[in-house]
């Protein structure tokens, strides 16, 4: 069966593909895009991929486990990804893991019984300097701590 990918989505898919010399090196824009599109990768998408691709679905499976920006369940509206790297680690988000935990009612891995929030734990989020990170879908926040927190997610409560 295969995933229920819009028109338009696989219309921006296969120009994406024509700008590689071959297709299979934009397996990882083209897994963004699936994702963006269905809110993780189902094992149809990575099947869906592959073909599209002409490669083995095991090297699809291979990228998504691979890399923890890509979910193969599905994901909350809000995908909140907390660096638990060294450095974010020292300057605290264990503590605010456990805060964002308590307050959503969800353990990392996660997602609300609403569907509106996932927690994941991720490493290092090429933010250091403002440890400890996080990113909520596609955006970064910095030198969080528990007020940042709060205001940040009474604002995605609307
Ligand atoms: S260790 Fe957290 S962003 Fe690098």
């Amino acid at each position: 069966m295969s995933p229920e990918i819009k028109a338009s989505t696989e219309k921006k898919i296969k120009e994406l593909m024509s700008r590689y010399p071959k297709k299979q090196a934009a397996i990882l824009p083209v897994l963004h895009l699936v994702q963006r599109e269905l809110g993780y990768i189902s094992e149809d998408g990575e099947k869906w991929v592959a073909d599209l691709l002409g490669i083995n679905p095991v090297k699809v499976r291979e990228v998504v486990t691979f890399y923890s920006m890509l979910s193969r369940k599905p994901l909350g509206k809000y995908h909140i990804q907390i660096c638990s790297n060294l450095t974010c680690s020292l300057m605290g988000a264990e503590s605010l893991i456990d805060y964002v935990s308590e307050k959503l009612g969800i353990k990392p891995g996660e997602t609300s019984e609403d569907g509106k929030f996932t927690l994941t734990t991720v490493e290092c989020l090429g933010a250091c300097d403002q440890a400890p990170s996080m990113m909520i879908n596609t955006d970064y926040y910095g030198n969080m701590d528990k007020k940042k927190i709060d205001k940040i997610l009474k604002e995605l409560d609307k």
